[in-house]
């Protein structure tokens, strides 16, 4: 991983002095880790009703460790949304465990990638943006400006729906 971010800071480099400073990164250097489901923390589930589905949320340790309530999050940041399809039964309905939670389907979906590098300058900060589909391959054509304008509504939360406010909620 490290040689990649090398080789990453080379290219951005070279890139910086031929674009001028609004460098985009790109969905290409957003990996989607190997084996995050068991190195990353699974901070957060979150039930979607409205789309039958449960989003398991990580983040990797090195960042988990370090990050402080109220304050940006670290650079080298990596949030991972993996969509899970929901329960239901066998009229369609989503059924609920002991406490009321939607119950996660063991296939993996979609994974969401987002990722914080302080040498990277996006329209959202230090963060890029990446679409993995279950394959694990990114998928073609999507329009990453959504994922930019969209988490742009939480600019005061360093553009983050669910972790600025786990951090938050665990300091207390
Ligand atoms: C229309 C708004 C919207 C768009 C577009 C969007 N997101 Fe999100 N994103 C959310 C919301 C809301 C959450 C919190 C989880 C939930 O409620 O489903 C979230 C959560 C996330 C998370 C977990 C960390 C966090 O911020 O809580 C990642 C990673 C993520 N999105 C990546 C992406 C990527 C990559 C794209 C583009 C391909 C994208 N998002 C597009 C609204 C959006």
């Amino acid at each position: 991983m490290r040689t990649s971010y090398q080789v990453f800071a080379g290219s951005c480099f070279i890139a910086v002095i031929f674009m001028g400073s609004s460098l985009r990164a790109g969905p290409e250097d957003v990996p989607l880790p190997p084996n995050y489901q068991t190195s990353f923390v699974n901070y957060l589930d979150v039930d979607r009703y409205d789309r039958k589905r449960v989003r398991k949320m990580y983040v990797n340790p090195e960042a988990q460790a370090i990050a402080k309530a109220g304050a940006p999050l670290p650079n080298g940041t990596v949030l991972i949304m993996e969509d899970h399809d929901a329960r239901t039964d066998a009229a369609g309905n989503l059924t609920r465990d002991d406490n009321g939670r939607l119950i996660a389907l063991a296939p993996v979906g979609n994974r969401f990638v987002m990722m914080k590098n302080d040498t990277w300058s996006t329209d959202n900060g230090n963060w890029d943006y990446a679409w993995y589909q279950k394959d694990g391959t990114l998928k073609a054509d999507v329009k990453y400006q959504g994922c930019f304008d969209c988490h742009n509504n939480r600019q005061e939360r360093d553009f983050t729906f669910t972790y600025w406010k786990f951090v938050s909620d665990q300091a207390k």
